[in-house]
C-alpha cells in the first residue's frame, strides 16, 4: 500500500514505472478490469475540481473499486469540523484508500503520518499537484517517444502553481530541460529554474501555459487580463513562432483569450484535451498501485 503525496520525493525509476503502467491501462480494450473490486475508495475533495475528481473516479471505477465521492460543501466541515478529523472519520468506517485536494500546504504530508491507509494528493495548495504532471509527462513521452533532452517552458503563475512544481521536480529527474516564464510578481524565486522571455520560451519543445489562479491571488495583482495576455499570453501570432514538432500543454480549466488564445485550445498542437484523456490510466495506474 502506496501513498502518492508528490514526485519531489519519488525516484525517477518509481515515476517512469508509473508511466508504464499507465501505457498498459491505455492499451486495454475493456473499460473494466476488476483488480480493485472489493476495495473502498473515498475522494475528499476540499477544494473544487472538475477534471481531476472525475478522471479519479472513472479510473477507480475502471479498476472496479467502489467509489465515494465526499464534498467539503455538503459535510460536516461546514460545521467546523477539520480535515484530519474529517479523514480520520471515513477510515475508522473502513475506507481501502482516500483521494484528497486541500488547500493548507504541509498538512496532508502530516495527515498522511496519523492515518494508516494511503492517500493520494489530488493537489494541495500551491505544493503539489502528482497525478497531473504525472499525466503531462506521460503526454510528453507520448508525443515525443522520450523525456531525456526535452527543451519545457512552463508560462505564468509559476508563484501560485503546484502544477509547475511537480513538473519541475519530476522532468528534472528524467533528464528534461525545464525553463520558466513569468512576470515578477507571479514568479517563485525558492525554486531553482531559470526565468527566460516569453520570446524564447515558444521555442521549446513543449510550450506549457498555466492558468492564472485569479482566487489565489492577492487584491488587485493582475491589473488587465489585455495586458497579460499581450505580454506572456499565447497568442495565435505567437503559436506560429513554435517549432513543427512542438505541442502546447495547458492542465485547464483554462482562461480563454487571457493565457492562452481561444482558437489555440483546439489547435493540432494543443495536447490539452487529449491531457485530461491521459489522467485516466495514470490515476488507474496511481489507485493500483496504492492499493495493490
Ligand atoms: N487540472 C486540474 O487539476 O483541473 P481540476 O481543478 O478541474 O481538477
Amino acid at each position: 500500500q502506496r501513498s502518492l503525496l508528490g514526485l519531489k520525493d519519488l525516484d525517477a525509476a518509481e515515476i517512469e514505472s508509473i508511466l508504464d503502467r499507465a501505457a498498459y491501462w491505455e492499451g486495454q480494450a475493456e473499460k473494466l478490469t476488476p483488480v480493485l473490486q472489493g476495495k473502498f475508495v473515498a475522494n475528499m475533495f476540499f477544494e473544487n475540481s472538475t477534471r481531476t475528481r472525475f478522471s479519479f473516479e472513472m479510473a477507480e471505477k475502471r479498476l472496479g473499486a467502489e467509489v465515494m465521492n465526499f464534498a467539503a460543501a455538503a459535510s460536516s466541515v461546514e460545521k467546523g469540523e477539520s480535515i484530519y478529523d474529517t479523514v480520520r472519520t471515513l477510515e475508522s468506517m473502513g475506507i481501502d484508500a482516500g483521494v484528497i485536494r486541500l488547500k493548507p500546504i504541509g498538512m496532508l504530508a502530516e495527515i498522511a503520518s496519523k492515518v494508516k491507509v494511503p492517500l493520494i494528493n489530488a493537489g494541495d495548495g500551491n505544493n503539489e499537484h502528482p497525478t497531473q504532471a504525472l499525466l503531462d509527462l506521460f503526454t510528453m513521452r507520448k508525443h515525443f517517444g522520450h523525456l531525456k533532452g526535452l527543451s519545457v517552458s512552463i508560462i505564468g503563475d509559476i508563484l501560485h502553481s503546484r502544477v509547475a512544481r511537480s513538473n519541475l521536480w519530476a522532468l528534472r529527474k528524467l533528464g528534461a530541460d525545464v525553463k520558466f516564464c513569468a512576470p515578477a510578481e507571479m514568479q517563485a524565486p525558492e525554486l531553482d529554474a531559470p526565468y527566460i522571455s516569453m520570446d524564447e520560451a515558444v521555442k521549446a519543445d513543449v510550450v506549457m501555459m498555466l492558468r492564472v489562479q485569479l482566487e489565489r491571488h492577492a487584491t488587485g495583482m493582475m491589473k488587465s487580463a489585455a495586458l497579460y495576455r499581450e505580454s506572456y499570453g499565447l497568442t495565435v501570432e505567437r503559436a506560429e513562432r513554435m517549432q513543427s514538432n512542438a505541442i502546447i500543454m495547458h492542465p485547464a480549466p483554462v482562461n480563454r483569450d487571457v493565457e492562452i488564445d481561444s482558437d489555440l485550445v483546439e489547435h493540432e498542437k494543443s495536447r490539452i484535451f487529449p491531457q485530461m484523456a491521459n489522467g485516466v490510466p495514470i490515476r488507474m495506474a496511481v489507485m493500483e498501485r496504492a492499493m495493490s
